[in-house]
């Protein structure tokens, strides 16, 4: 390698590995996730291209430069329009596929280094192998993800599944440790890449469709892993440097949100939340749901002192983000304090609640994490709960026999009085009755999210 240009490619990827670190942590704020994003973009830029530019064998740069500017351009026109076409709440989907490819890419890299240097030193071949494992499933499991989230594939197991998956995975860990020690035949590699795509496959086909931003989150760490061992393998310090911190931010995120829903990942991934099998539909015995009008909610809220807002999965079906930013501002003008509680699963993608408040402009400082809202529900007046359903069920600190025991919630039940807004007494992701909607603080507003914001905006504004 040519040594100047081996120094100056060295110091670009240490810009980009510098750029990813500080992308990352920018994006742990909502003020500064934009910027975050940006900035590790550029790197990931600069890598890119000081790479096509730059790196050399023996002096001799890479020839195939068409090729590579073809295929960004194709990246950038499908990404481009992808990015600006996806829904808010078709987030996790486009993430899934962005992360199949990732894996795809991983897997690619792997079986061409594989067949390129098949009497590679062991340690090289073990980087090739985990990346051909972990990308093809990382891959396959991936897309299983995206079809179940856009209701394209449903959940799917059969007899014996546990066992197969099992023995599957020996098997292929089984080859590839075959492939490592140097005595496999030429075409073993393709008959390793068919077995990992089928395990992706029986990874992601049983597990209930709801969890998936559980299982992206845990797909996306897997591409991290196997990314990083393509810069292991091509002693690249940026692609080694992005790997690890995809792979540690992706683990750290799936044991975040198991946390939050006080599950193990193993239950997530052989155990279905659905509740459907076991919970109770029921509203508690001889349980009352008592009605409100628009213009009784109305009152209410203008003559509050204090009203906190906890929106749910319900408000971004709704896409009412903007017009729940209206009556805040509206109840502010009357003198009521504003303020959003926010639970960490709230939605299904983590952030959730966030993002779709920051796209309707509500200042981040309205926006309380879970601990600092339930110290305030005390002191408030009137809670409005838009779309949500579990996060704010007492079951989880009540019922022992449900689902969602032990999962922390909104203790929402403390305020004075309770104003639900959804469209039925339809239960929520978990699938089970929510007692408080039977409390006799609670008074329920029927009707689709937006449309029952806009009319409440009406008549504050009559009041
Ligand atoms: P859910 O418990 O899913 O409840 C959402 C409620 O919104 C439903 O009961 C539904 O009732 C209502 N709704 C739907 N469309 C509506 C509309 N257009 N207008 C008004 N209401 C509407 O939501 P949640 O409280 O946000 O809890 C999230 C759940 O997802 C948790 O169980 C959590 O564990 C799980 N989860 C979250 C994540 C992440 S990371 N956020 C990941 C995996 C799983 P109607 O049908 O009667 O309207």
């Amino acid at each position: 390698m040519d040594f100047l240009s081996f120094d100056i490619l060295s110091i670009t990827y240490l810009v980009a590995s510098v750029t990813f670190i500080l992308g990352l942590k920018m994006l742990g704020h909502p003020d500064t996730a934009r910027k975050g994003n940006l900035i590790a973009a550029a790197g990931m830029g600069i890598a890119i291209f000081s790479t096509i530019f730059l790196y050399n064998e023996g002096g001799v740069y890479l020839s195939n430069r068409l090729w590579i500017f073809g295929g960004l351009f194709a990246g950038i026109l499908v990404g481009t329009y992808a990015a600006r076409v996806v829904q808010m709440t078709q987030m996790p989907e486009m993430v899934s596929v962005f992360n199949g490819m990732g894996g795809a890419c991983a897997a690619l890299i792997a079986t061409v280094e594989a067949t390129r240097h098949a009497d590679e030193p062991r340690l090289k071949m073990l980087a090739i192998v985990a990346g051909l494992i972990i990308g093809t499933i990382s891959f396959s499991g991936s897309i299983i993800a995206w079809g179940k989230l856009s209701g394209k594939i449903r959940d799917r197991s059969f007899k014996g599944q546990q066992v197969i998956s099992l023995s599957l995975l020996a098997t292929i860990i089984g080859i590839g440790a075959y492939m490592i020690l140097g005595n496999a035949p030429a075409g073993t590699i393709y008959l390793e890449i068919a077995l990992c795509f089928v395990y992706g496959v029986l990874f992601v086909l049983p597990i209930g469709g709801a969890d998936m931003p559980v299982v992206i989150s845990l797909l996306n760490s897997f591409t991290g892993i196997a990314a990083a061992c393509g810069g292991f393998l091509y002693d690249n310090k940026a692609m080694l440097t992005g790997g690890i911190l995809v792979g540690s931010a992706g683990t750290i995120l799936t044991i975040l949100m198991c946390k939050a829903m006080n599950r193990s990942l193993l239950n997530v991934l052989i155990g279905s939340f659905s509740a459907k099998q076991s919970g109770n539909e029921e509203g508690p015995e001889g349980g009352h749901v008592k009605e409100m009008t628009l213009t009784d909610a109305a009152m209410m809220m203008s003559y509050a002192k204090k009203v906190m807002i906890v929106p749910g999965y319900g408000l971004a079906v709704a896409q009412a983000q903007h017009t729940c930013h209206d009556l805040e501002k509206v109840l502010e003008e009357k003198g009521v304090e504003v303020k959003y509680a926010i639970h960490p699963v709230a939605g299904r993608m983590p952030g959730h609640m966030n993002v779709l408040l920051a796209e309707a402009d509500v200042p981040y400082p309205k926006l309380l994490e879970m601990d600092d809202a339930n110290a305030e529900f005390s002191s408030t007046d009137v809670v409005v709960v838009l779309g949500a359903n579990d996060v704010v069920n007492p079951a989880a600190k009540t019922n022992p026999s449900s689902p969602i025991y032990g999962m922390p919630i909104l203790d929402v039940e403390k305020a004075k009085t309770i104003i639900v807004n959804k469209r039925t007494m339809q239960t929520g992701y978990a699938g089970i009755q929510n007692e408080l909607f039977y409390n006799p603080k609670t008074s329920m507003l029927f009707g689709d999210a937006k449309a029952v914001l806009q009319q409440l905006i009406a008549e504050v504004k009559a009041n």
